[in-house]
């Protein structure tokens, strides 16, 4: 059993977790929403600054409430990669300055990683292989977890990821930030049928579309030539709007993490980034999965979106398998999900 104390900075939430295993012993998040609010999406360097104002005291918070000392700790976690340089930097420097202190070995994290073991948190009896969709502000992949620390990038968004084209499309229909939560409201009220927009593919070189990518900066465009030409004609019917933009991106998730589960005999899908907290990938992800006797786990949305504990889960699988980061690991700002292992000494 592995005590981790585990560290994300990647973004904008600044978030401490202590972790044994699959299991949370605290879990401190810090989001800083309201700061970047006004801007309409996150400023980098306003998040580096409030990630160094209050990491310390989330460290002191996350040890008082898991009750333990720094002896009871194995090791020190933190997300290095990929995420914000300046915003990475803080949680590294703050892991390999307490390692140091601690003289406990230290983890850096593939965040991605991360969110495929919100999974592993929320379904202890999880076991490779299954599809993890990753859905997020920041990340639209299908990732094949083939085994422990194995993984093939099946399929990803070419442009705009799914979280990031909710914010934008709400930014054009001025509801405000983040977008995501406020469409799936709105949406409620909706007719899905009302408009019809384009699903977005990609083309390949030999002619046909990519089977699993995704493209959303088409349908983005979309929605918006649709609001000039309704707003020219009088009317702007928002909620039917926020209905027929969610439907679309619902379905296309849906259809292409289904058929990337059939293709490759995985009978299981789990679901990671604040996008599954959307009620219609809610819906026709759970009505496909049965239909194709598929096993589908969301994960609670305090595991979905930015914490710390995922990060702890996926540090203290590899701090069982007895791999460890060197101190002189740098963050970066981009890093294949299949390339995580070279962030360990083996
Ligand atoms: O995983 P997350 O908290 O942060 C990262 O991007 O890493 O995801 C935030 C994204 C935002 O784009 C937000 O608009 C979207 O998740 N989101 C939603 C919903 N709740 C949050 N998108 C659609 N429907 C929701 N209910
Ligand atoms: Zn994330």
């Amino acid at each position: 059993m592995a005590t981790i104390l585990a560290i994300e900075t990647s973004c904008d939430e600044t978030a401490v977790a202590i972790v044994k295993n699959r299991q949370v012993l605290s879990s401190i998040v810090s989001s800083q929403i309201e700061l970047h609010r006004t801007y309409g999406g996150v400023v980098p360097e306003l998040a580096s600054r409030q990630h160094l104002e209050i990491i310390n005291p989330c460290i002191a918070q996350a040890m008082s409430e898991a009750r333990l000392d720094w002896q009871d700790i194995d090791a020190i976690a933190s997300t290095c990669t990929p995420g914000l340089v300046g915003a990475l930097l803080v949680g590294v420097a703050a892991a390999k300055t307490l390692s140091m202190i601690h003289n406990k070995p230290f983890l850096g994290v593939h965040h991605l990683e991360g969110h495929i073991y919100a999974s592993y948190l929320a379904q202890p009896e999880l076991e490779p292989p299954f599809l993890c969709l990753l859905v997020s502000g920041g990340h639209t992949s299908s990732i094949h977890v083939k085994d422990y620390g194995e993984y093939k990038l099946l399929g990803s968004s070419r442009d705009d990821a799914a979280g990031e084209a909710f914010d934008k499309v709400a930014r054009l229909l001025d509801l405000g930030y983040p977008g995501g939560p406020i469409i799936d409201r709105l949406a409620k009220k909706g007719n899905p049928k009302a408009f019809k927009l384009p699903e977005g593919r990609i083309s390949l070189p030999e002619g046909g579309y990519h089977p699993y990518d995704f493209s959303f900066s088409g349908l983005k465009t979309a929605v918006l030539r649709l609001v000039e030409k309704l707003k020219a004609e009088g009317e702007v019917p928002v909620a039917d709007i926020a209905a027929s933009f969610q439907h679309t991106v619902a379905q296309v998730l849906t259809k292409r993490s289904v058929q990337c589960a059939l293709d490759h005999n995985l009978d299981t899908i789990t679901i990671g980034g604040g996008v599954a907290a959307n009620s219609g990938l809610r819906k026709y992800l759970t009505e496909a999965a049965a239909k194709h006797q598929l096993k589908v786990y969301f994960p609670p949305l305090k595991f979905c979106t930015d914490n710390a504990a995922m990060i702890g889960c996926a540090a203290a699988e590899h701090f069982n398998l007895g791999h460890r980061s060197r101190l002189n690991l740098n963050v970066q700002s981009r890093m294949a999900i299949s390339k995580v292992m070279e962030l360990y000494e083996v």
